[in-house]
């Protein structure tokens, strides 16, 4: 197995990835129309399903495309032409979910919540009140990783039931780094990429779609083309392939990252993540730090740190410092505040964040910013 340098990334995806993920995509060429192909893609749909305990009523749609892809399918594909989809936004990709229904000309309702700041359940419920004959989907992100605050999942899927909409989930930085069940949460759609907390390669996209809801968009006149859901469903479904060109080596990457997840076992991966969250936040307190957001509003997957007052500090400086030491960081700004991000997802463990802390403090004193 070839080794490769262990750089240990804190930026929110792509994440850090295993040695085995990394070789796994060394395989023989394969045209992806062969059989062997065929299985391999119909097991990581099986085992997406899996991990998102949707193995009753849901299927899964993959998608070569970043993340943005899998969002821009689900919303234009299962909206139908004479309905609107309100979108909650306290966060950049809330916002680019706005922006995408744009560009289509798809009909929305927008709860827009000042970014960093936690959704009002009682606006979304009034809201989806107020328009109830016009709404036909709720959609929004699970984890808003602008800033690492965790939207309510269950209490905005138990309002969309309540008001008999279906639900678009952006779990892109979420799903596989914390408990969710698209059955108990009553997701419809729910979204996420290879290159996140399943800790595979960035390359594909992926929509855990209740098979009923999916089936039914069949009556909606097309919108898109290479992003039509139904389309890709039906196609991966009858032949086992991708309905254009997959790519091929991140599907290997991600057949091992999957395995690699189930034999860590979920609980376990919940908890290395949380217990990272854990370390990085008490020692960035200790020094003197304030997050962005409050503490109980933290998806414990990613952490918006203000940027010190000092004027010897600069986040250029900062991140190359890291940088040559094996640490890439992730700039963040909200408005007109300034703030750097820490994510702990990937395949990195606790020893790497207590490192990471030590370089970051050294450099910190070195510079005289604390
Ligand atoms: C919550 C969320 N949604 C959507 C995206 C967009 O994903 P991509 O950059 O892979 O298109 C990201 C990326 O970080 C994300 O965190």
């Amino acid at each position: 197995m070839k080794h490769v340098k262990r750089n240990i990334l804190l930026n929110p995806g792509p994440a850090t990835t295993t040695d085995t993920v990394k070789n796994a995509m060394v395989v023989p060429d394969i045209c992806p129309r062969e059989l062997e192909f065929g299985e391999l893609t119909l097991s990581v749909r099986n085992d997406l399903i899996r991990a998102a305990y949707g193995e009753k009523n849901h299927t899964c749609v993959m998608l070569t495309s970043s993340g943005t892809g899998g969002v821009e399918a689900c919303l234009t594909s299962v909206v139908p032409h004479e309905k609107k989809v309100l979108i909650l936004n306290n966060g950049a990709y809330g916002e680019r979910m706005q922006k995408i229904c744009n560009a289509y000309g798809i009909g929305h309702v927008d709860y827009n919540q000042d970014w960093g700041y936690p959704l009002d359940l009682k606006i979304v419920e009034e809201l989806l009140k107020n328009h109830q004959n016009e709404i036909s989907h709720l959609a929004f992100i699970h984890h808003e990783t602008t800033v690492g605050i965790l939207n309510p999942l269950s209490e905005l899927s138990a309002l969309a039931a309540k008001y008999q909409v279906e639900t678009i989930v952006d779990a892109m930085s979420s799903f596989a780094g914390m408990m969710i069940n698209v059955e108990q949460d009553n997701i419809h759609y729910l979204v996420s990429s290879s290159n996140k907390c399943i800790q595979g390669m960035a390359g594909i996209s992926y929509v855990i779609a209740n098979l009923k809801s999916l089936l039914k968009t069949k009556e909606i006149k097309p919108r898109n083309f290479y992003f039509n859901l139904l389309e890709n469903h039906l196609y991966l479904e009858k032949n086992k392939q991708f309905l254009f060109t997959p790519p091929v080596q991140t599907l290997y990457a991600l057949r091992q990252a999957i395995t690699e997840y189930f034999e860590e076992g979920p609980e376990n991966r919940f908890a290395r993540y949380a217990s990272m969250y854990e370390i990085m936040k008490n020692k960035v307190q200790e020094l003197g730090f304030e997050f962005l957001i409050e503490e109980k509003h933290h998806a414990k997957l990613l952490t918006a740190i203000m940027d010190p007052s000092s004027a010897a500090y600069s986040f250029n400086e900062m991140h190359d410092y890291l940088f040559e030491r094996g640490f890439t960081i992730y700039p963040g700004k909200v408005g007109n505040i300034n703030t750097f991000r820490l994510s702990n997802i990937g395949a990195i463990y606790p020893k790497d964040i207590e490192d990471f802390l030590v370089v970051f403090e050294e450099y910190l004193r070195l510079n005289k910013i604390i």
